[in-house]
């Protein structure tokens, strides 16, 4: 971009400050969605019911559906800037998703938190982009690590969605923190993301004898995944599977059953965790919303809330002093400490999540080095 016009989406004096999102409400991801804007909605309708922003201002969050496709997420992020003239975007949730709108935003010079994305490249499209989540390199050592150190593997499949950057991303770092701890990687799978038969590549998993199978992926083809891997090909329960944050959702349960039962996954946040903030904030989202909030919820939350604070700070619901005071913020969130590096990117704690009875049961917490 660069030659574009940018849109002049000045807020009016009085009334209120409109906040775009941008988000996965239906199609395959549509858990995923859901719980990032349940998440924003509480923590907007708590900070409005406590006087709002810039003194009495309310924030109002306009929501579109990205319907999980992300040539809908390029047309939303236009339609959300150009007709509802937001001053500010969160979502999408995906990596795939936020890299097609982002160059939107910062064409347009509009400030745009992804509360989810960890693949890098997402915050370095440009200077209007942020995110509330810790990145893929991070997050991707945390499971090559507990493969090592706490499972004490040597050898490790990974299965990779190739439809998705997140995924691509995922796998190669998994490949490299492994490989240079002394594992080897002896079956590398793809897949993508419209697919419902693992039976082929599942074979082939099997017929190397894989301590670990690493499948950074998202619920929809991670619990076919596991329940043909059990079902269809026999796997043994000694083989564990691992996963990342893909794997967070309720229907991970009614789709692989207690083929999931024994694995592990890398997450932003436990509902198990038991500090007052966390506590807080689950009673006050069942109370809402009749659910144990997940790590979606969770990071929607913070994203609102870094974006208030960001407002407020600024003493402007300008979108070019928004996205210079976004750079600057500190806030304490239900993930963990919110702080930005120089790529726009929080450093924060990761928790490892093992399933038990269908159930996530928190395990432990990895912190950056
Ligand atoms: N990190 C995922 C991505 O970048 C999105 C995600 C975040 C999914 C948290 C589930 C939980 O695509």
């Amino acid at each position: 971009g660069g030659s574009k016009t940018p849109a002049t989406n000045t807020p009016v004096e009085s009334g209120d400050i409109l906040i775009g999102g941008n988000f996965e409400v239906t199609g395959e991801l549509a858990s995923f969605g859901t719980s990032t804007r349940n998440g924003i909605q509480l923590a907007f309708d708590e900070i409005n019911a406590n006087g709002g922003v810039l003194g009495g201002k309310n924030l109002k969050f306009i929501v579109e559906d990205n319907k999980s496709s992300s040539t809908d997420a390029a047309i939303i992020a236009q339609k959300l800037i150009q007709n509802d003239k937001v001053v500010a975007l969160l979502g999408p949730v995906t990596s795939t998703n936020s890299l097609a709108a982002a160059p939107i935003a910062v064409d347009n010079k509009i400030p745009m938190i992804s509360p989810t994305a960890t693949n890098p490249a997402v915050t370095k499209v440009g200077e209007y982009i942020f995110r509330a989540s810790f990145i893929d390199p991070f997050q991707g050592a945390v499971m090559a690590n507990f493969a090592l150190d706490n499972l004490n593997a040597k050898t490790a499949a990974i299965m990779i969605d190739s439809s998705s950057d997140y995924s691509k991303g995922l796998g190669e770092v998994f490949k490299s923190v492994f490989t240079s701890g002394g594992g080897q990687i002896v079956s590398e799978q793809f897949f993508v993301k419209d697919d419902t038969d693992f039976n082929t590549i599942l074979t082939s998993v099997k017929s190397q004898n894989p301590e670990v199978v690493f499948v950074p992926a998202y619920y929809g083809t991670v619990g076919p995944i596991l329940d043909q891997a059990k079902y269809n090909v026999g796997f043994s329960e000694n083989i564990i599977f691992l996963g990342a944050d893909g794997w967070d959702s309720p229907e991970l349960f009614d789709l692989a059953k207690d083929a999931a039962n024994g694995f592990y996954f890398s997450n932003h946040y436990s509902p198990d965790i038991d500090t007052p903030e966390v506590k807080n904030f689950t009673a006050a989202y069942q109370a809402k919303f009749n659910a144990v909030p997940d790590a979606l919820a969770a990071l929607g939350y913070d994203a609102a809330y870094m974006l208030a604070a960001a407002i407020e700070n600024a003493g402007s619901a300008d979108p070019t002093v928004i996205r210079d005071s976004l750079a600057a913020i500190e806030i304490t969130g239900i993930s963990g400490k919110i702080k930005l590096d120089e790529n726009r990117d929080p450093v924060k704690s990761a928790v490892v999540i093992k399933i038990e009875d269908q159930k996530q049961v928190y395990y432990t917490t990895v912190d950056p080095k």
